[in-house]
């Protein structure tokens, strides 16, 4: 038998090259492990007991909440104030941002910011869901509780970022910036076990991910593009696969690995987008980069951005470096430019 190497022993053996490291980030990345778990437990079992559905209330972005999204924001949230390694977090489904306040909490070297459950609409149906995380250092000093500004920091600042994905088979997916892992969980052990080490996404690929009922909303350069990619092109493998399950993370990760692109436009009834920049669209595009992609709001790169609000929302075109620059070649507006 192939020797196995779990996440944990994965993060520790990675905390080596960290000599001053003091276990913290080891530490939260366990945390959202075990609440990985958790979550995986009851979406595999949500059309069994009383999970499935809407909540009944909306979201402070106006969005129908389903149950699990609720269930997925406690189950982490829990993890992260009993973890001690985080002094607050912003979620998706909260209306501020949560400054713990327990003695050890506020000495917590970190934030986190996450989307519990990604692709909700796609619960009910048994579709792909996942979990999006980005982990930043406080601004703030330690020992105080944590303030706004912890949490509007950019892209490029991230610490870390991953997802986890409840797919046929349940992945964690995460980078430091030293590259990306993916850990498959066998749920006969109850480990996360490394499964796909290095990720590398391909320069250029033959899957193009849109919501094609917007494409008469947005820059008419994009309706150019999906025509590109539609077109009989041998010497460039077209026409291109579409392929959009309508949950980011699972359409992200389809992508990373095999190569393509993912579209989600800024439209006439959405002008700023609808992913959100701090939970959805940073986190993906530190992984993106860190796999050998690019990700752009249409005009910069997206981890620059210099976020205002917390659910700030953008235009968002992320993978692999070709079928990216391809498409913002295609783009109206003016500004559109590519800095990576
Ligand atoms: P969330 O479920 O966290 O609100 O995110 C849904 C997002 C994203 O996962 C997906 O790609 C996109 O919304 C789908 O939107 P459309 O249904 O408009 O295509
Ligand atoms: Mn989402
Ligand atoms: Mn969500």
């Amino acid at each position: 038998m192939s020797k196995i190497t779990t996440l944990n022993e994965f993060i520790l053996e990675r905390q080596k090259d960290f000599p001053f490291a003091t276990g913290e980030l080891t530490n939260l990345l366990n945390d959202i492990a075990v609440a990985s778990k958790i979550v995986n437990r009851d979406v595999n079992r949500a059309g069994l007991v009383d999970i499935l559905g809407a909540k009944g209330e909306t979201n402070v972005q106006g969005e129908e909440q389903q149950k699990l999204d609720v269930i997925a924001d406690d189950a982490f949230i829990a993890a992260f104030k009993s973890g001690e390694e985080v002094c607050g977090i912003a979620s998706e489904e909260n209306d501020d941002f949560v400054a713990f306040d327990d003695e050890a909490s506020k000495n917590g070297k970190y934030v986190v910011l996450f989307d519990p459950l990604d692709g909700s609409s796609n619960i009910d149906v048994n579709v792909s869901i996942g979990t999006i995380f980005s982990i930043y250092r406080r601004v703030s000093e330690p020992g105080t509780k944590a303030v706004k500004e912890d949490f509007l920091q950019k892209g490029a600042d991230q610490i870390a970022a991953g997802y986890v994905l409840f797919g046929s088979s349940t992945m964690l997916v995460y980078t430091t910036g030293k590259g990306v892992n993916g850990f498959t969980l066998d749920p006969s052990i109850g480990e996360f076990c490394l499964s796909h080490k290095d990720i590398k996404s391909p320069e250029t690929g033959r899957i193009y991910s849109i919501n094609e009922g917007n494409l008469d909303r947005c820059d008419p350069g994009l309706k150019e593009y999906a025509q590109y990619c539609r077109e009989d092109d041998s010497s460039t493998g077209r026409p291109y696969s579409g392929r959009y399950i309508g949950s980011l993370v699972a359409d992200f990760h389809r992508n990373l690995l095999k190569g393509g692109i993912y579209v989600y436009p800024t439209t006439n009834n959405c002008p700023e987008g609808r992913l959100r920049l701090l939970y959805e669209c940073n986190p993906l595009a530190f992984i993106a980069e860190q796999a050998g992609g690019i990700a752009t709001d249409g005009h910069q790169r997206i981890m620059d951005i210099e976020p205002k609000e917390l659910h700030e929302r953008c235009g968002y075109y992320v993978g692999s470096t070709q079928m990216v620059e391809k498409a913002m070649s295609l783009l109206k507006h003016k500004e559109a430019k590519i800095t990576v």
